[in-house]
């Protein structure tokens, strides 16, 4: 973390830096809650000028800034920022975006059982909410999980947003429609203060799917707990020996019923642990993969077995399904990638296609308020 970057103000006086948001055809964006970046590169290959994102957690901001080198990164917690710093930061004229994706992690399906309002981050939605009632951007947008649409503070989010006056559209994206090759599926809404919000239908619509071997079939093969020389992100996790036998004995898209019996988990031995098909499993080369969870690299947390090679999928090819492009930067040259932050943060990022598409809707919206 910069020691000192908590300590410094918030930009509080308008930049004049960003001529083309501000000419009134531009639409600048903050990103509350903005991790490694994916949704704020989204935004940024629509054409919208990312001005700045925010996130509590410090080991965000390499891969922000290196990726996003027109907008800063904020280390704050989103609770302490107010109205004003984020007037401060949005150009003067600009068509404001403000975009934040909460932590999706009380609301996953994965923490069934877990009553969300004991986690403090339950209450993250409602900063969003504050910043859009004491801001009133001209376009808002948020991503989740689609359970959230169950929750209370999602439907008072919705509400504020009526009241306030916003053209609310809210929809199921599955990410397949957008060109990954990952089935995830999460909830985007966007809204507009310039006439009808609409989320974007993916341009791959009806199309096959992407593919697991068109996404990262031409990656150089690796071992277990090891990286590529000519890129260090191209690291798998380590396999215990338990784990290393069974993974060689895992085929393509299969399951554990294939391993047998004695390599088999005590847990799969029984009737109760027999339906959790999709932990310890690879993937399957001509379809896409399951959702790319923050666990990814954890060969018993889902189907994350690569399809062939006898490891776990790496950094760099989980962050590809997740729709990054290959050059993206997550780490200092000649620095160690720390693997568990890491996958955290791709696990939790909005793929940036989808954010590409939710910006390039924005933009429409805008000309049609033009005309
Ligand atoms: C779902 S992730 C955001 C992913 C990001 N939008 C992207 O596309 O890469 C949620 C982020 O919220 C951040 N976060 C959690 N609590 C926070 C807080 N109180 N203030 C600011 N950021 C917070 C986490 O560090 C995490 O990076």
């Amino acid at each position: 973390m910069d020691m000192n970057d908590r300590d410094r103000p918030v930009l509080t006086e308008p930049r004049t830096d960003m001529a083309a948001a501000s000419d009134g055809n531009g639409i600048a964006a903050i990103d509350v809650f903005c991790g490694i970046g994916g949704l704020s590169y989204g935004l940024a290959a629509a054409g919208v000028d990312v001005v700045a994102g925010i996130d509590v957690d410090g080991s965000c901001r390499f891969p922000f800034e290196a990726n996003m080198s027109d907008a800063q990164f904020i280390e704050r917690d989103v609770r302490d920022i107010t109205a004003e710093n984020l007037s401060g930061l949005w150009p003067e004229g600009a068509t404001r975006l403000l975009a934040g994706c909460a932590p999706c992690q009380p609301f996953s399906s994965y923490r069934k059982g877990v009553n969300p309002s004991s986690d403090g981050r339950w209450e993250l939605l409602r900063e969003l909410s504050r910043l859009v009632t004491e801001t009133k951007p001209e376009f808002v947008t948020t991503e989740n999980v689609p359970r959230i649409m169950h929750k209370a503070v999602f439907g008072d989010f919705v509400r504020m947003l009526e009241c306030l006056g916003y053209s609310v559209d809210i929809d199921v994206c599955r990410c397949t429609d957008y060109g990954l090759a990952q089935n995830r599926r999460r909830i985007v809404l966007v809204a507009s203060r310039l006439g009808t919000a609409t989320v974007p239908e993916g341009d791959q619509y009806g199309q096959p799917p992407k593919t697991v071997r068109q996404a990262i079939g031409n990656l150089a093969p690796i071992e277990a707990g090891r990286s590529h020389e000519a890129d260090p992100v191209h690291r798998s996790r380590g396999l215990s020996p338990l784990n290393l036998k069974r993974m060689m004995v895992s085929k393509p898209d299969g399951t554990w019923r294939d391993w047998p019996t004695e390599l088999r988990a005590q847990c799969h031995r029984r009737a109760s642990g027999a339906a959790f098909k999709n932990a310890y499993a690879r993937m399957g080369w001509d379809k896409p993969s399951p959702t790319i969870t923050t666990y990814f690299h954890n060969f018993g947390a889902g189907r994350f077995g690569h399809p062939e090679q006898n490891r776990t999928i790496s950094l760099r090819e989980a962050a590809i399904l997740q729709g990054f492009p290959e050059s993206y930067q997550f780490v200092p040259d000649g620095e160690s990638v720390p693997l568990t932050t890491l996958g955290r943060h791709i696990g939790n990022a909005v793929p940036p296609p989808l954010g590409e598409a939710i910006g390039r809707r924005f933009f429409q919206n805008l000309e049609q308020h033009h005309e």
